[in-house]
C-alpha cells in the first residue's frame, strides 16, 4: 500500500524499549498516527513492585518483532513504505534500549533505510505536536516521568535547552514508592491518583523543596516525610484497632501526597514562565497523565494567559509515536545515526548523536 507514500507523506516507523513497555508506531510527518502499538509488561514488574531490568529485558527480546509486525500491519504498509526507522537509544535502562536499537539496526540494514537515533526525553516532548499540530515552538515544557522532573526551552525541533531538572528523585519515582510502601503496588502514580479520590487533600504537613537560585527540583524529602508520616499513622492506626486511623484516612493520605507533589511542579513551572516569558507549555511523560496535576497546571497557565498543551493520558507514558514523531523532524534536520549505534544510558538532551545538517547546534 502506497497511498501514503503518493500524498508526499513521510511515514516514520518509531520503535520504544527503553523501559518496561515494548512499543511501535507509524506516524505520517510527525503528526499523523497511522498506528500505535504498545506491549506493556507492567503485570510481570507489579510483582516486584518496580522494573527489573532484567526481565525487561528479556520481555522485550520476546516481543519487539510481533509489535513491529503489528505496527506496520495496523498502519495497512509494508517496509517499503518507510522513509526512515526512528528508535530510542537513551536514556533508560541499557539492556532495554539495546533490544529496539539492534532490532532498528537490523531492519535498516535489510532495507536501507536512514536509521534515526531519538532521545527519550524529546520523544516526550514531540507527543505534543500529536495532541496538536498546530504547535510549534519556542515552548516550555515539562517532562515528568519515571526517571525525570525536566523543564525544557524547545528552541527549535530539534534544539533544546534543558533549564532544570530534579537534583535526586523523578516525581514519577515519588509516586511509585510511597505506593508501595502503602501496599498500593505498581505502578504508584495511577494508584495514588485513584486512591485520592474525596481525600483531603491537606490531611498532613509535607514539605515541597524550593531553591532559590534555581527553578530545579527534588523530591527525596517529601518521599522520605511522607514515609515517617505513614509510620506514625500506622501506629494511630494499630492503636485504634483500624486499617487507617480516624484522622487521616488512605484517600487523605494519598490525596496530601499528591498534591505537594503537584505543587513544587507547578510553582517551579510557573516562576519559569514568568521569567522566561514563553507564552505555550506543554506537558509530557508518565505523570503528566495525573488529573490534579492537569487541573492545577491548567488554572495556573489561565491566570498567567499561558496557552497549555497536554497529550492524552496514552501518549503521556511511554510509546512509540511520540519517537516516531521526534523521528521525522529529525530525520528533516539531516540527523543520521550508523550502524554501530550504540545504546546511552544516560543519554543527554543537548547531546544527541548523529549527524545533523543543521550549523551550530550541538552533536
Ligand atoms: O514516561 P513513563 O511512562 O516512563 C518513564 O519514562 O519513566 O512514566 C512512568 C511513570 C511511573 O513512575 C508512573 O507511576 C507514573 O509515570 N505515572 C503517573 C500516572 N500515570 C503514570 N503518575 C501520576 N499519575 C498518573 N496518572
Ligand atoms: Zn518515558
Amino acid at each position: 500500500m502506497n497511498q501514503m507514500k503518493d500524498n508526499n507523506k513521510n511515514l516514520i516507523l518509531g520503535i520504544e524499549t527503553s523501559c518496561d513497555e515494548t512499543a511501535a508506531a507509524v506516524v505520517a510527518n510527525g503528526m499523523m498516527i497511522l498506528s500505535n502499538v504498545i506491549a506493556s509488561q507492567i503485570n510481570l514488574h507489579a510483582e516486584y513492585g518496580g522494573v527489573v531490568p532484567e526481565i525487561a529485558s528479556r520481555e522485550h527480546v520476546k516481543s519487539i518483532l510481533p509489535v513491529i509486525d503489528r505496527a506496520l500491519s495496523d498502519a495497512d504498509i509494508s517496509l517499503d513504505d518507510l522513509t526512515a526507522i526512528a528508535v530510542t537509544y537513551g536514556p533508560g535502562l541499557v539492556g532495554a534500549l539495546l533490544v529496539g536499537v539492534s532490532a532498528a539496526k537490523g531492519l535498516a540494514a535489510a532495507t536501507g533505510l536512514p536509521l534515526i537515533p531519538v532521545n527519550h526525553l524529546e520523544g516526550h516532548i514531540a507527543s505534543s505536536y500529536l495532541a496538536d499540530p498546530s504547535l510549534e515552538p519556542p515552548f516550555l515544557c515539562l517532562i515528568v516521568s519515571g526517571g525525570h522532573s525536566s523543564l525544557v526551552e524547545v528552541l527549535d525541533y530539534t534544539c533544546y535547552r534543558t533549564l532544570a531538572r530534579t537534583r535526586d528523585d523523578a516525581p514519577g519515582e515519588a509516586f511509585d514508592k510511597i505506593a508501595r510502601s502503602i501496599g498500593l503496588g505498581y505502578p504508584g502514580g495511577p494508584l495514588i491518583e485513584r486512591a485520592s479520590e474525596g481525600g483531603n487533600s491537606d490531611a498532613f504537613y509535607l514539605p515541597v523543596t524550593h531553591f532559590s537560585d534555581s527553578y530545579d527540583f527534588s523530591f527525596s524529602g517529601v518521599k522520605t516525610a511522607a514515609i515517617n508520616a505513614y509510620r506514625k499513622i500506622e501506629r494511630e492506626a494499630a492503636q485504634e484497632g483500624r486499617d487507617w486511623p480516624l484522622s487521616c484516612s488512605q484517600a487523605d493520605f494519598a490525596a496530601t501526597f499528591q498534591a505537594s507533589i503537584v505543587e513544587a511542579l507547578v510553582k517551579h513551572t510557573e516562576a519559569a514562565l514568568i521569567d522566561t516569558g514563553y507564552k505555550t507549555l506543554v506537558l509530557g511523560g508518565g505523570v503528566s497523565a495525573n488529573k490534579k496535576l492537569r487541573e492545577v497546571m491548567r488554572e495556573m497557565t489561565d491566570s498567567i494567559g499561558v496557552r497549555l498543551i497536554v497529550p492524552l493520558p496514552v501518549y503521556c507514558t511511554d510509546n512509540a509515536a511520540m519517537i516516531a514523531s521526534a523521528g521525522y523532524f529529525a530525520w528533516k534536520d539531516g540527523r543520521r545515526a550508523a550502524l554501530d549505534l550504540n545504546a546511552v544510558p544516560m543519554a543527554e538532551l543537548e547531546e544527541i548523536i548523529g549527524q545533523s545538517t543543521r550549523e551550530g547546534e550541538t552533536r
